[in-house]
């Protein structure tokens, strides 16, 4: 996507010495844009973990670049193994880091270690550019939804909301539920987006926001909160979210405050959408609840909150009495029965067992 006229993608291959690799720390987002190098695998474990990279497609590709950088360093197979356990620590809840080494491992593992490197940077390339494929896809699918809500609403904006960052800087390029509204965009649906801010760490408030603005669509960003009481009020036309795990039945991990976001829509009929690429569907369980791991992270960013002062410095602040312990719990699941579809780079379906092999019989 564009930032003031030139486009990116959120990781990259530097073209200059062909081998390491250079992504957007999204950490310094929006008050800076800063392009990390990374030159080994601990650097891109590192990145993954310290949330310089998030998101569940983009935490699958830099997994996938770090292996790359690890077997420069190694290409034997015990040092294949040891990488891919290194990178698979990171994070535990988007299945994508565990697609994409699964993928590259089994893909590397019967090639000579000589010629294992330059397989790795192949089959990562593929990954990157297979979910800008999978991403755009699933904005011309998502294209029929906000297409419908506009038909419903002549004469005014349709409002879109969503929760976290699932734009392009989740993703290589194009953003899982921010797709949709890219693709409506261009063919002229006049939209207004509600940009949930996201607490703890504000991924709405400070990436969303920053994606959508760069792209001149009108978005609010409002607090968590506020969703229930707009959806009460007739005005979010539909919700679509991202999704860091989807199970065979359609149970969604997703970021902390999406269940309650989809029971408010429940309650009040607005349809709630989950944009998700096959690369985020864990096929081998049913029950998100019971069965995805959830990542409870520091209790800092809860007890914290950074932004920019008047003087221009971005500072972080305490906001919860010393004294008061937080808790950090990164995900929740919403049952699949709150779920009214899910837009897959195939289609759109149902979310449930049924729905998902129709789409992806190969799968099931
Ligand atoms: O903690 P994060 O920023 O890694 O959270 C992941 C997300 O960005 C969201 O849960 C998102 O909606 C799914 S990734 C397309």
């Amino acid at each position: 996507m564009q930032i003031d006229g030139r486009a990116y993608r959120t990781i990259w291959v530097d073209p200059d010495d062909g081998w390491s690799v250079r992504i957007i720390d999204q950490t310094r987002l929006p008050w800076a844009l800063e392009i990390v190098r990374l030159t080994d695998a601990a650097q891109a474990a590192h990145a993954i973990r310290a949330m310089l990279v998030r998101g569940a497609p983009l935490i699958g590709a830099t997994a996938a670049y770090g292996l790359c950088l690890g077997l420069r360093a190694d290409p034997s197979d015990a040092a294949l193994e040891a990488t891919a356990t290194l990178l698979a620590a990171t994070r535990p809840t988007a299945v994508n880091l565990r697609w994409a080494l699964d993928r590259m491992a089994a893909r590397l593992r019967p090639v000579a270690p000589a010629a294992r490197v330059a397989a790795a940077y192949r089959e990562a390339a593929r990954i990157a550019d297979e979910d800008v494929a999978q991403n755009q896809a699933i904005g011309r699918h998502g294209l029929d939804l906000i297409a419908r809500a506009a038909r419903a609403a002549p004469g005014r904006a349709v409002n879109v909301l969503t929760h976290c960052n699932a734009g392009w800087l989740a993703t290589v390029d194009w953003g899982t539920a921010t797709a949709p509204i890219y693709v409506a965009q261009a063919t002229g649906i006049p939209l207004h987006v509600w940009v949930d801010e996201t607490r703890p760490r504000n991924q709405g408030a400070s990436l969303t926001a920053y994606e959508l603005g760069k792209a001149g669509i009108a978005h609010t960003v409002i607090a968590d909160n506020a969703g229930g009481h707009l959806m009460q009020h007739g005005q979010v036309d539909l919700a679509i979210v991202g999704a860091d795990r989807v199970t065979r039945a359609g149970d969604v991990a997703n970021k902390i405050g999406t269940y309650l976001k989809a029971l408010a829509a429940k309650d009040t009929g607005v349809p709630f959408f989950v944009a998700v690429p096959s690369s985020t569907i864990d096929w081998t369980i049913a029950d998100g609840v019971a069965d995805i791991p959830i990542e409870n992270r520091a209790a800092s960013e809860v007890a914290e909150i950074t932004g920019r002062a008047a003087d221009g410095t971005v500072r972080t602040v305490r906001v919860i009495p010393e004294g008061s312990t937080a808790a950090n719990p990164a995900f929740d699941v919403t049952p699949a029965r709150l779920v009214s579809g899910l837009i897959t780079e195939r289609g759109c379906c149902a979310a449930t067992e049924a729905g998902l092999r129709a789409l992806f019989p190969e799968r099931l």
